[in-house]
């Protein structure tokens, strides 16, 4: 794009100016995802994403994983101390979850356009910014003017994945977090640390950074498999800020995180269920929780290694990346409930499913999460309540026919 047209802009951008700068910031970039959708300039074609492509991860890894890690964020920071009370002009609010979205392709554009159509008041990436998380990636997916990252009307926010880390998080502090504009009160506050929790009085979503313990020393890392776990910082803020040990705060609890806490398909994650079960002490109960990481949509009934707490999970990581669609191979395959299996297209000779996004609409006790395929299709609807004593129950409305029941 020129200078030029940098400068210009369309007068019908000014049309119903909102009173806030985040809504102002809004309508200019919904002007401009539809330009960038009409021309498609997305950089990147998916196939060069297969975990086949080694020679090009390798390249881009080599390139950036040297140096030392980015210094850790976390609250209180610049007076915020990471927990936001949710917003709606409605009577529900919406949020939209997606993850290992920013692939800068025509997939990411459609998904981050699909979640435009949703229009909901918040966007929450669960993590990975491919290639290894570089500043030019970051700009390109979420921070330049025909970026099609979709800001919600209340805010966003950004969990870090390993590929933030590969780069060593620098752009994930420095460029993708001050990007990250949350509402806070009648104030707009910036993205300070990887962890986050969004409140109101009958639930609390928490955001947790699985992402920087999650790479260890470059080479050694691929022996040595990082565990995740929440550094102390957080652990700390969990305890004494979110006070997630208050007995008497009966809320229903729901987590985000990138990493999987358990999987059928490939690692688990125990040591962060370990922490929080600690971190919960009496007031601990089974909680929803939504990762990504792996390139699926997958469901799994109530889990929890011994010594951790126990998690509904919800695997959201096909966001932007190919689709894997293999059958499970790992544990917990009692618990698997349901898996995205269907097949897109093939390419490159792989089977490649469909890409999309979970949304959630709060109403009160109730949320009912949507499965939104990249055709607009329902792949799976749910509906989670919590009851006084702050126990979840759940209940499945819908089921795409095509999708696998394991
Ligand atoms: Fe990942």
């Amino acid at each position: 794009m020129s200078e030029d047209q940098h400068k210009k802009r369309d007068p019908e951008q000014y049309v119903d100016l909102g009173h806030f700068d985040l809504e102002n910031h809004l309508k200019t970039q919904v002007a401009l995802y539809e330009k960038r959708l009409k021309e498609g300039t997305a950089a990147n074609k998916v196939a060069a994403f297969f975990a086949t492509n080694l020679l090009g991860f390798a390249y881009h890894y080599l390139k950036s994983r040297f140096g030392p890690k980015a210094a850790y964020q976390y609250y209180p920071s610049n007076g915020d101390d990471g927990i936001y009370r949710l917003h709606t002009y409605t009577e529900a609010v919406t949020i939209a979850l997606v993850s290992d979205w920013a692939t800068d392709t025509p997939e990411s554009d459609l998904i981050g356009n699909l979640i435009r159509d949703y229009d909901p008041d918040y966007t929450i990436h669960l993590g990975d910014v491919y290639f290894v998380g570089t500043p030019e990636e970051v700009a390109t997916n979420f921070t330049n003017p025909d970026a099609s990252w979709h800001f919600g009307k209340h805010g966003s926010l950004a969990l870090s994945g390993n590929h933030e880390m590969y780069s060593n998080g620098s752009a994930y502090f420095k460029k993708l977090l001050p990007a990250m504009k949350i509402r806070k009160g009648d104030q707009i506050a910036t993205q300070q640390a990887g962890f986050f929790c969004l409140e109101n009085e009958h639930w609390r979503i928490i955001g947790l950074d699985t992402g920087y313990n999650s790479t260890n020393r470059p080479l050694l890392e691929v022996l040595f498999k990082p565990d995740c776990n929440l550094r102390d910082e957080q652990l700390k803020w969990l305890t004494d800020i979110v006070k997630l040990n208050d007995p008497n705060d009966k809320r229903g609890i729901i987590l985000l995180s990138h990493h999987p806490y358990f999987s059928s398909f490939r690692d688990d994650h125990p040591v962060v269920g370990r922490q929080l079960k600690k971190v919960f002490g009496a007031a601990e109960r089974p909680v929803l929780w939504f990762w990504g990481h792996e390139h699926r949509l997958s469901f799994y009934n109530q889990f929890g290694f011994p010594d951790g707490i126990k998690a509904w999970g919800r695997c959201v990581g096909h966001g932007g990346m190919p689709v894997e669609t293999d059958a499970p191979d790992r544990g917990h395959l009692g618990q698997l409930l349901f898996y995205d299996q269907r097949i897109r297209e093939r390419i490159r000779r792989r089977n490649v499913g469909y890409n999309g996004f979970a949304l959630l609409t709060i109403q009160g006790p109730a949320i009912t999460v949507q499965y939104i395929d990249q055709k607009k299709q329902t792949v799976i609807t749910e509906r989670w309540t919590v009851d006084p004593t702050g126990q979840l129950t759940t209940e499945i409305l819908e089921i795409h026919p095509e999708v696998t029941k394991y």
